[in-house]
This record gives structure tokens, C-alpha cells and sequence, in this order.
């Protein structure tokens, strides 16, 4: 026992120098340490640490290309650092040194960046305005977390010195709010939009419509808005986007250099419209308004052509409001439609998506009809699925369609964590923190090739889950997990590793006013106040 307190003494007395806090207490002789340059999330494709740190002071400049994208990158870093640091951190165009945010030819691909930090600066280079937004987040948490806090904080402002090179394995690095089963207003989704742009998710997935709620307004199809929008699960007042709250979610989601994917979930899920228009329904009676829970009950009516005039009119509208390149159309748990009607209203529906210029998606049961060409199938089974299933959708894999994942049982945000999560569902299982991590979505689907998979993305169904506090205690820590999973190279996987970068999260999450789950499989230091 006393030996163990020399032991702690001696180790904490190194520790004190090698913090640069001498022994006695007197002031620092060196600077405190800054953050080591890989302790970031997602994971950076490649680091080498060296040379001496950056310091940020009243002096710095965010100096910027002469682009107008490149100065909005560098107006958004301003943004995030004046408040704590207290700096001015003018953004300029000539002279003044500091940070650099510069666009240039080199290897970084559409997202990817460079970070080079040394004494005189630290500078990020990108090919794309993207991958110097990219390389800002990962400048954010090179430095102490309290940089993230609205009122003016301590520092010093550090940055390791070295070189980042970093590139994205996929392209797609999603995640998807449902606003149908319970609303969320135009600054909810910002809110989560700031959150996913963090950890560089570049698609915001919305679930616009279902049988709880119909939340975008249609010009030609007034009163699925005005009238399914009206409310939700468990019966509260609901609500919907009007035209220009969904252009400013996607055009605030642009400038987080994240693509709005919407979604139009059909031939099931559909309660909300038939409840809206008498006429859609195959026997003419519009059903009541559903605000419950289950799933599967409803359908368009396959055999009536003022369903493919309604599908029309959704699909114009929509994809007249979205520059993205891609229409979701649902597709899952079509229980009251028939195969051979599943298979005859894709097939009808999939052209009128491509007729107004806009790529398929569809969950992955759209690949037991005849997916479109280019069309991308999200596969949501779980670990248990059967061969068959999995099978089907691997064999379309094998024929072009593109996959994203979204396993239930790994990366679904709506399942509780543990038995004892107040919020959630647990029907693909309980998924705590390392489980959701600790997997690799390029052998994840049996016989898909590896270069069928687009990436990851992360749901979020929204049946327990009212308020930006649920949505946040759901989301994290899992969600950077994801985004790990869909930006960081297989070979940097690696829990015991990435629990520990996690961990340095936790601080950040505080500093940002997001409560999170504080999992006991994540070595969190201790929260202060
Ligand atoms: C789904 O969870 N029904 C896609």
C-alpha cells in the first residue's frame, strides 16, 4: 500500500513536469499541453505529430483564399472561436498571420483536407470548401475543449504541432431524423444539423411522412399538411415545414456542407395521406387520423391512377425543393400491399422519381422489386436476419445497386441503450456504445461487394422521442461512432483506441449544453460543476 503511494506520487510529480506545472506550484514554465493531434473523431486517415505547438492570440488572423466559400468557412471558424477566446480573429484575405484556410490543387478528393500546425501557424488546405469545413472541425477539437463554451474562457489556445492528412473512406456518411411521429421545428433541426456537421456527416435524412404525420407542404395536395400535419404521436398539436422552412433547413444543411435527403415513405406508411384525401383510398373512405405506434397497416391503392398522379405531384414538388441528388421513397414494412402490387407500383413510381431528375432511394426491400438503375437500397436488418433477405439485397449489391447501412441493432439511434434508457425502443435490441461502434460496414452484408457499399447512416425514429434533449441523449456518444465508421480507414478501427478519443468528447458535448449518455463502457474524465 505505501509503496502504491510512492508509485502514485513519483507518477504524479512526472506528470506535474510533463505538464510544464513545476513540482512546486509555482507558475507554469512551459505552456499546458495541448491535445495530442490524433486524439480526434472521426478518426484522421493519417497523423504525424512534431515541432512545436500553435498558440491562438489576440494577434491571430483567419486569413482565407479569395473565394466567397472559402471566407464563409472561415467566417463559420470565427464564429465558433471569438465567443471563448475573446480574440477579434478578423477574417482577411491579404497579410496577417495565424490560421490559413487556403483552396488548392492536391489529393484530398471532394471532403478531404490537409492540417499542417507549427509555431508560426496552423494552415488547412483542401481541394473543396468542404474539406476545409471538414478540417476546421477537426482544428475545433485540437483545442481545449472549453473553445466551444459562449462566454469568454481562460485558455491558452493550443495546437499540437504536425501534419493531418485526412480523406473520408465514404461518401456517405448519413443520418436520418424522423419529423413524422413526432415534429421537430426549423431550429430543432439546425440544432442537429451543428451537432452532425461536428463529426463530418455530409447527408441530413428526413422521414417527412408516415402514418402519425405528413410534414412538408404539397401546393397541388393542400390538406396533407394542413390536415396530417396537424399532429403526432401520442395526439400533441404536430405541425409541418412550409415550402420555404424546408429551403432554409437545406440551405442551412448547405452551409454545414451536409445534402438534405428527403423522404416520402410509400406504398406503406402512408396513414397521413389517405387520411387526408378520401379519394386515394381503394374503397374511397378516408381512415382516421393515427396517432399510435404500430406499423404496417396502410397502403396507397396500387390500382388507382390518382395514385400515380398524387405520387407525381409529390415527387415534382419535392425534387423542385431539393438541389440534392436524390428521393427517398420509403418502401419498408408494405404489409397491406401485396408482392405482386409492391413490385407494380415500384416499378411505376421509381421512373416518375428519375423523370424529374432525381436519384432512388429506397430501404432495402425496394430490392425485392427491380430496383432502378443507380438506385441506392438502405439496408436496416440486423445481425439476425435471415440468409434470404440478406441475400437478395447482396445479389442487387452484385448488380449495381448501391448500399448504405443502417443495421438496427448497430447503428439504429431510437434503440435504448440498456434495459433502464428512459427513452427509445428496443426491438432490434438493446445497443450500447461499443456494440454500435464495433463493427465494419465493408463485410457487414454477406456476398455484397465491398465496393457496392456507400457508406453508413444513422436513424433516428422519433416515436419516444419529442424534444432536441431526447434526440441528443440518443444520438450521443453513438452517433460519432457512426461517423467514424463512415469517414475513418478500416484500419484505424479500433475500440480500446477509440474509446479513450471518445472519452476527450464528453467535455465538448458539456461545453456545447448537449446531454449526453454517459456509458460505463467510456473512460469519461469527471464532469466539473
Ligand atoms: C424501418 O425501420 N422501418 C425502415
Amino acid at each position: 500500500m505505501r509503496q502504491h503511494h510512492r508509485t502514485l506520487r513519483l507518477l504524479g510529480s512526472l506528470l506535474l513536469v510533463a505538464t510544464g506545472v513545476s513540482a512546486t506550484g509555482a507558475a507554469p514554465a512551459r505552456p499546458a499541453p495541448s491535445t495530442p493531434l490524433d486524439r480526434v473523431v472521426p478518426a484522421p486517415a493519417s497523423v504525424a505529430p512534431g515541432g512545436s505547438p500553435y498558440r491562438i492570440t489576440p494577434d491571430t488572423h483567419i486569413r482565407v483564399d479569395d473565394s466567397g466559400e472559402a471566407r464563409r468557412v472561415g467566417e463559420y471558424l470565427a464564429a465558433v472561436l471569438r465567443p471563448s477566446t475573446g480574440y477579434r480573429l478578423p477574417v482577411t484575405t491579404r497579410g496577417g498571420g495565424g490560421i490559413r484556410l487556403r483552396l488548392a490543387k492536391g489529393p484530398f478528393g471532394a471532403e478531404g483536407y490537409r492540417l499542417d500546425s507549427g509555431r508560426k501557424g496552423v494552415t488547412l488546405t483542401a481541394a473543396e470548401p468542404a474539406g476545409l469545413f471538414h478540417g476546421v472541425q477537426t482544428l475545433r477539437q485540437l483545442l481545449p475543449a472549453a473553445v466551444e463554451k459562449d462566454s469568454v474562457q481562460p485558455g491558452p489556445w493550443l495546437v499540437a504541432g504536425g501534419t493531418i492528412k485526412d480523406t473520408p473512406r465514404y461518401g456517405w456518411r448519413g443520418a436520418m431524423l424522423d419529423v413524422s411521429r413526432h415534429f421537430f421545428t426549423v431550429d430543432q433541426v439546425k440544432r442537429y444539423i451543428d451537432q452532425l456537421a461536428l463529426y463530418k456527416i455530409n447527408k441530413l435524412h428526413l422521414h417527412l411522412s408516415d402514418d402519425q404525420g405528413w410534414r412538408i407542404a404539397i401546393d397541388s395536395w393542400p390538406r396533407l399538411a394542413t390536415y396530417r400535419g396537424s399532429t403526432q404521436v401520442g395526439g400533441g398539436p404536430g405541425g409541418h415545414y412550409t415550402k420555404a422552412d424546408y429551403q432554409e433547413i437545406v440551405r442551412y444543411a448547405s452551409s454545414r456542407y451536409l445534402e438534405v435527403v428527403p423522404e416520402i415513405d410509400m406504398p406503406g406508411h402512408t396513414n397521413a395521406a389517405l387520411a387526408s384525401y378520401a379519394e386515394l383510398n381503394c374503397d374511397g373512405v378516408a381512415p382516421a387520423l393515427y396517432t399510435g405506434t404500430e406499423v404496417g397497416f396502410s397502403s396507397l391503392c396500387v390500382g388507382k391512377e390518382i395514385t400515380y398522379d398524387f405520387v407525381d405531384d409529390v415527387i415534382r414538388e419535392l425534387a423542385a425543393l431539393t438541389p440534392g441528388a436524390y428521393l427517398h421513397i420509403g418502401g419498408d414494412e408494405a404489409h397491406s400491399t401485396s408482392h405482386e402490387d409492391y413490385v407494380k407500383f415500384m416499378d411505376r413510381v421509381q421512373p416518375i422519381v428519375a423523370g424529374y431528375g432525381k436519384t432512388v432511394i429506397g430501404w432495402h426491400q425496394l430490392t425485392g422489386a427491380t430496383p432502378a438503375k443507380g438506385a441506392l437500397a438502405q439496408y436496416w436488418g440486423l445481425d439476425g436476419t435471415g440468409a434470404e433477405e440478406k441475400e437478395r439485397v447482396a445479389a442487387a449489391a452484385r448488380g449495381g445497386t448501391g448500399i448504405i447501412l443502417s443495421p438496427a441493432d448497430r447503428i439504429y439511434l431510437d434503440m435504448k441503450y440498456t434495459a433502464d434508457t428512459p427513452l427509445g425502443l428496443d426491438w432490434a435490441g438493446l445497443v450500447e456504445v461499443k456494440r454500435s461502434y464495433d463493427w465494419d460496414p465493408g463485410d457487414y452484408l454477406p456476398g455484397a461487394p465491398a465496393s457496392a457499399v456507400r457508406g453508413v447512416e444513422a436513424p433516428l425514429w422519433t416515436e419516444t422521442i419529442s424534444k432536441s434533449a431526447d434526440i441528443e441523449y440518443m444520438a450521443f456518444p453513438r452517433l460519432a461512432g457512426v461517423a467514424e465508421l463512415g469517414w475513418s480507414p478500416a484500419a484505424t478501427h479500433d475500440w480500446d483506441a477509440y474509446k479513450v478519443r471518445l472519452a476527450a468528447q464528453g467535455p465538448r458535448w458539456e461545453a456545447l449544453g448537449i446531454g449526453y449518455y454517459r456509458s460505463p463502457q467510456v473512460p469519461w474524465p469527471a464532469q466539473r460543476g
